[in-house]
């Protein structure tokens, strides 16, 4: 057994290390700093308690983009140097977020242990490579990201180091399946490289009827496509798709693993997943090419989803009000009932409407998955979604990507039951159109405005803050741009106090609310790493059925133009155009 020997290293302070929605995003020449990452890696080990660092297990992986692999033995001699007593690597470092999750809640070590949290070295959907960005946030033992109050103690740590622990170990190879144990001060150290997706296809088996998925896969009247835009979600797309449910390897798009995920964007929406919205004939009325009847596309890290029909865009928003209404029926898991259903503030009021209907609790929390985790952990919610691509259930506490296309899978199957032999097939169109009959449409697009001049975009934030002062000189401006939209009735900034540990989250985006149930937020994005994205979001509410097909940036057309008006955007940003319409 190789001995190792533990010391200390001084440091000094960076700026701006404070985690974001989801960890700290930087560009891959910032962290590549010395001691950069061993300054938040360390800050991070001073915030947990020392159970959960002395002698514990946990993970570290991600989804493989350019600087994991050094970031991975770099946080491996800084567990060794802390005492941490086994350090879990998926097989080459590549565990997508959600699989990271599962690995945490459900898989035992070779040894019988345990994991109690993880370092997860992911940027999400912003892109890699060596001018691109890297990433990590720590998720806690219940496989959920570290709430607020951790990783605010992390940022006053990371403002205060002068020192990080770390062991002369040498670079453990984490190609290969197996564990090398080394000796240190403390007594045994171990490293166990496993198989990335063994533990999450487990899950997902307990979850979905694998076998009626499977024959609605293997019908020629179902054709299928998914597109991993070389983020890690190739790692189980093959293992998922192919060899458990028998999807046609040609199916899969881009799903091999690349650190800088072939050069693109690995973000799932109209924009960045050209290729898979190409396939799908969105845009088109008729192709040469039959377009398959679904397709959808992941995230770098695979938590995100995007589900199309033929032809056709499902809003996450819709997708998740869809699952929702179908899940008691078309998955196992959910078959004993719905605990409660939860989306993120700007995410339309489609699920508030199933929930009302199938008499379900419901809560809105701020934008951030880590909000749904307490409302789960305390047997609430079963099912939530959010607007930007997530979709997820309490079987985790992460959204996860392939989760919701095996959903959209389970519903179609199950819809189809009757029809794989002879019978018209039930598309993901007809699926939502008749959602729509069923509980109305809302209408929902949302406007990116990214890399603003920081100042720029804090000053029209100010600018709508200040505005809401006055309803009656909202109203104003609102009628003198657009005198066939409805009134302002109320707005503010909102506000969210968990209903479990009664923590306030302040300033999560402001609300104007319309007379006829129509909304407009606008908000400051926290994943960036460059600048400030704004956020506008821009939602209507559709109650008549012979009125809930059209269009949806015709329908929003007005309400579009009284939030640009409103929020003076080209005056203050000098942009005339948003960067991304989703
Ligand atoms: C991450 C989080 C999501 C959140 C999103 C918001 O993906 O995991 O829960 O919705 O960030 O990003 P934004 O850029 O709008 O802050
Ligand atoms: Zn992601």
């Amino acid at each position: 057994m190789v001995l190792f020997n533990v010391s200390g290293v001084e440091t000094t302070p960076f700026d701006g290390q404070k985690p974001g929605t989801s960890g700290l995003r930087k560009k891959v020449k910032v962290f590549k700093q010395p001691n950069y990452l061993e300054n938040f890696v360390q800050s991070t080990f001073n915030a947990l308690t020392p159970q959960k660092v002395r002698g514990a297990t946990l993970v570290v992986s991600g989804d493989g983009r350019y600087f994991s692999k050094d970031a991975i033995q770099i946080i491996i001699k800084m567990a060794a140097g802390n005492g941490v007593r086994r350090v879990w690597v998926g097989q080459n470092g590549l565990l997508s977020t959600p699989a990271v999750s599962a690995v945490i809640r459900e898989r035992v070590g070779v040894d019988g242990s345990r994991a109690t949290g993880a370092f997860i070295l992911t940027a999400s959907h912003n892109p890699g490579g060596p001018n691109e960005d890297f990433g990590i946030k720590y998720n806690m033992e219940n496989g959920g990201p570290a709430p607020e109050g951790i990783t605010d103690e992390i940022y006053e740590n990371t403002k205060a180091i002068k020192e990080y622990l770390t062991a002369d170990l040498p670079d453990v190879d984490i190609t290969a399946i197996g564990v090398t144990s080394f000796g240190g001060p403390d007594g045994q150290f171990d490293v166990e490289v496993f198989d990335s997706a063994s533990d999450y296809v487990k899950l997902m088996r307990s979850i979905f009827d694998f076998e009626s998925i499977q024959k609605l896969l293997s019908s020629p009247k179902f054709t299928f496509c998914y597109d991993a835009l070389h983020g890690v979600a190739g790692a189980y797309a093959k293992r998922i798709f192919v060899e458990e449910l028998g999807a046609q390897e040609s199916s899969l798009m881009n799903c091999v693993p690349k650190e800088d995920f072939g050069g693109g964007h690995p973000d799932p929406n109209l924009t960045y997943a050209k290729e898979l919205v190409a396939r799908m004939g969105l845009g088109k009325s008729n192709s040469e090419v039959e377009p398959p009847e679904f397709g959808a596309a992941a995230d770098g890290d695979a938590d995100r989803n995007m589900i199309l029909g033929k032809r056709f865009f499902v809003t996450p928003s819709d997708s998740v009000s869809i699952i929702a209404a179908n899940a008691v029926e078309a998955i196992p898991y959910f078959s004993a009932g719905l605990k409660g259903v939860a989306r993120s503030m700007p995410t339309s009021s489609g699920l508030d409407i199933v929930a009302k209907n199938l008499n379900l609790k419901f809560f809105e929390v701020p934008t951030g998955w880590k909000f749904f985790g307490n409302l789960m952990d305390a047997g609430l919610c079963s099912i939530c979604g959010e607007e930007s691509f997530g979709t997820g259930s309490d079987h985790i506490r992460e959204k996860d990507g392939i989760w919701a296309v095996l959903a959209w899978l389970s519903i179609l199957a199950f819809k189809n039951k009757e029809n794989l032999g002879g019978g018209e097939l039930v598309t993901v169109e007809d699926i939502v159109r008749n959602h729509w009959a069923t509980y109305g449409r809302h209408y929902y697009t949302r406007y990116d405005y990214e890399n603003v001049d920081a100042g720029a975009a804090k000053e029209l934030m100010a600018y709508l803050v200040k505005l809401q002062s006055s309803l009656a000189e909202v109203n104003e401006i609102v009628s003198g741009i657009r005198s066939d939209v409805s009134k302002v009735v109320h707005a503010d900034e909102f506000e969210y106090k968990d209903p479990i540990d009664g923590s306030i989250s302040k300033h999560q985006g402001i609300r104007y609310l319309f007379e006829d149930g129509s909304r407009l937020v606008f908000r400051l994005s926290g994943t960036g790493s460059e600048g400030a994205t704004i956020r506008l979001y821009i939602e209507q509410y559709e109650k008549d059925p012979s009125k809930t097909g059209r269009d949806s940036q015709d329908a929003l057309a007005p309400l579009v133009a009284v939030a640009l008006g409103l929020s003076k955007m080209q005056e203050f940003t000098g942009r005339s155009a948003p960067t991304v319409i989703t």
